[in-house]
């Protein structure tokens, strides 16, 4: 079957790529609003870009129903430059959808979701205490995409990373098993545990 995204509405292309490219690692993103209160909200369309410069990107798409306006997280880091993102363990999950929820203006998500949070080693906006992984991150370019969507890439400046999940601390080595995150998978709620793993090593050319 071929789908010619041509003729397709956008509610179906998004259903076809997300129903695809699966599964995906979930940045949960931390920002200051204009308050100076925290902001929580979970971005799969996210990966990384690159390893010099450091680069992550998240996809930050209009707000309810494609209306075309933006949401918080993407404001708040194209006004400060700075967020966090954390990456969410299969104990996060519950907290981590509850922080999806658009909660009326002045509700703490943080508070809603049951999370704290910490602060950041060289960035203002704080980290979520509970994630065993924080990428502290400052704005490297914010591209407009249209109809209140962005991509935004964003640089690591610093990782924090569960002790328990550090193998060799000077060779950056990491327990990648123990951090036991989950990643979206498509439709209603679902999601995957990263509980089936296999090897196979690229092998030499000669
Ligand atoms: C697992 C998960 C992944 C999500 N991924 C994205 C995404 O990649 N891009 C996006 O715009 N919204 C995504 N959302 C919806 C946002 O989290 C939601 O709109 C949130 O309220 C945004 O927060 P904000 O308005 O405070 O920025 C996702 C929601 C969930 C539960």
């Amino acid at each position: 079957m071929f789908f010619d995204f041509g003729e397709l509405s956008r509610h179906n292309c998004h259903k076809l790529m997300t129903s695809t490219i699966v599964p995906r690692p979930i940045a949960w993103v931390s920002t200051l609003n204009a308050d100076g209160s925290v902001n929580v909200g979970p971005f799969s369309f996210f990966n990384i870009v690159s390893e010099d410069p450091p680069l992550v990107s998240i996809g930050v798409g209009s707000g309810e129903r494609f209306q075309g306006d933006r949401k918080d997280t993407g404001v708040n880091i194209r006004r400060s430059g700075e967020f966090v993102v954390s990456l969410v363990a299969y104990v996060n999950a519950d907290a981590m959808v509850m922080t999806a929820v658009n909660l009326p203006a002045g509700r703490s998500e943080l508070e809603f979701a049951g999370l704290e949070t910490m602060p950041s080693a060289r960035i203002a906006v704080p980290r979520i205490r509970q994630s065993p992984v924080s990428l502290e991150c400052r704005l490297f370019q914010s591209i407009d995409i249209g109809d209140g969507q962005s991509l935004v890439l964003g640089r690591v400046v610093g990782a924090h990373v569960d002790d328990g999940a550090v193998l060799d601390a000077g060779r950056c080595y990491i327990d990648t098993r123990k951090l036991d995150l989950i990643a979206r998978m498509h439709g209603n709620g679902w999601y995957t545990r990263m509980t089936d793993w296999f090897q196979r090593v690229t092998p030499r050319a000669n």
